[in-house]
């Protein structure tokens, strides 16, 4: 197998438990094939006085097998590409919140700027054998700026977050652009079939690319492959994070303190697009319209504070502590509080434990690429006496976990009914759905979707050689 560079905003060091999410995805292929991981270093330079900022620098750090390697960005590169462009434009569109996205002109240079930045870096450090994979929203254009460099190794890009209709794609100024981009991979990933089908029908319909099916598509003078590879999770090492002592004492904890009552669990990062007001709006419909759950359901909400520097978050976290400050006031007793909300992230290491000791998981965003905590409390669960999880049909998550109870997170009342209806499952239930739910997560698991990707790219480029 060919050296793997991945290529993502973030990252992380694949040794650390802590590191999560697409670290634990990518430490396998990338200790195997000795690989590299490149990208921002989450610092930011100030300029000296009067010049330039010091932006750029590489980085390189060992870990075990896999070199990381990272540079800083200036002030203005990453407040233009991070929060301006990636998080102030792409993030609410694709999230179908054209409400909430702020087309600043001067956002798309940085943007470019950085990508541009990554692309110069990153070439000479390239071998001629590598196989490159490219992760999510900020680094869309970066495969077309190595190809002007004169990269010709197979490039591979995996959209983690949902990509919308064409007509809602469309409104984002210098949208063909963004698109015309893609062109420049071999292989371009989405999260579900659902997302799939909006890039197919875009660039029929904009770029009338044409249809060679199988999942092949020509336009711009390029072949490429597209198709969708719904992400997994690494069921072993969670399993294995469940059983190290951290782990167990959570377990045990929560048991002790929820002994009396059934405990409902919500982690987040505190983003609108989880619906976390929607939730807490079902929550407080389950109380008022069910009164025997009164001192007997207790909602454990984490939302770790995320994108601070970013406005529309900042209105978000008023509009929930607002929400629960009012439930608490309205429904707790001097013995009981409804909804305990902790605005801090919890230590991965921890989950599995509060996952096992949950009856009901409330996972329900109002848009979600994936949603890996929906997997990750199924896999947590005891098959014997199984929680139930109670997941938003607009989660990429819901095209597979079709044994949940799937809710429309934007109609409280039947949120709030199905909660209810988790909250009374009988055991028998419970065991059929979690054992279905469990088949899913384990064939479908982070290998699958590694393998996958990278075997349909490394078949992807054979295809395209020889075409102009
Ligand atoms: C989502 C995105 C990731 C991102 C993560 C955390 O899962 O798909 O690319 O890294 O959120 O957001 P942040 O802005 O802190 O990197």
């Amino acid at each position: 197998m060919p050296r793997l560079v991945v290529v993502s905003n973030r990252v992380a060091d694949p040794r650390k438990t802590a590191a999560g999410g697409l670290a634990v995805a990518l430490a396998d292929v990338l200790n195997n094939t000795g690989g590299l991981w490149f990208g921002w270093s989450g610092k930011i330079v100030e300029p000296s006085a009067g010049g330039r900022a010091d932006e750029g620098e590489l980085r390189t750090q060992q870990a075990g097998p896999v070199k990381l390697v990272t540079l800083d960005l200036s002030r203005e590169d990453h407040d233009a590409y991070y929060v301006g462009y990636s998080n102030g434009v792409l993030w609410p569109v694709f999230h179908y919140r054209l409400d909430l996205a702020d087309f600043d002109a001067g956002y798309i240079a940085g943007y470019r700027r950085v990508n541009q930045l990554f692309a110069r870096k990153l070439q000479p450090l390239l071998r001629d054998d590598d196989i490159i994979w490219v992760h999510d929203y900020h680094l869309i254009p970066l495969a077309a700026e190595l190809r002007a460099l004169g990269c010709t190794q197979r490039i591979g890009f995996f959209l983690h977050i949902p990509l919308p209709p064409p007509l809602i794609l469309a409104a984002i100024p210098g949208h063909d652009w963004l698109i015309r981009a893609l062109f420049a991979y071999d292989l371009v990933g989405f999260q579900s079939e659902a997302d799939h089908g909006h890039f197919c029908r875009y660039i029929e319909a904009e770029a009338r690319a044409q249809n060679l099916g199988e999942g092949r598509w020509r336009a711009f003078n390029r072949t490429i492959q597209a198709g969708a590879f719904p992400i997994g999770m690494d069921v072993e090492e969670f399993n294995a994070l469940a059983s190290a002592p951290d782990g167990l004492e959570m377990y045990e904890r929560m048991r002790r303190e929820y002994s009396r009552r059934k405990l409902l669990v919500g982690v987040d990062r505190l983003d609108y697009s989880k619906g976390l007001p929607q939730r807490l709006q079902a929550f407080r419909e389950l109380l008022q319209r069910y009164p025997e759950t009164h001192n007997s359901a207790t909602l454990v909400q984490i939302a770790s504070p995320s994108r601070e520097d970013v406005g529309a978050y900042t209105d978000i976290l008023h509009e929930l502590e607002s929400l629960c400050g009012s439930i608490n006031g309205n429904y707790g007793e001097l013995e009981w509080m409804p909804v305990r909300y902790i605005h801090r992230t919890v230590a991965r290491s921890r989950l599995p434990g509060l996952y096992r000791a949950s009856r009901v998981a409330l996972v329900t965003p109002l848009r979600d690429g994936m949603n890996l905590v929906a997997k990750e409390f199924v896999a947590s669960q005891d098959p014997q006496d199984p929680g139930v999880l109670v997941l938003s049909r607009f989660a990429g998550a819901a095209e597979q976990l079709k044994e949940a109870l799937l809710v429309n997170p934007y109609d409280v009342e039947a949120t709030a009914n199905a909660i209810h209806l988790a909250l009374q499952m009988p055991v028998e239930e419970r065991r059929a759905r979690h054992q279905a739910l469990m088949a899913n997560i384990r064939e479908y698991d982070v290998h699958w979707w590694c393998d996958s990707f990278l075997d349909s790219l490394v078949k992807a480029q054979a295809e395209e050689t020889g075409t102009p």
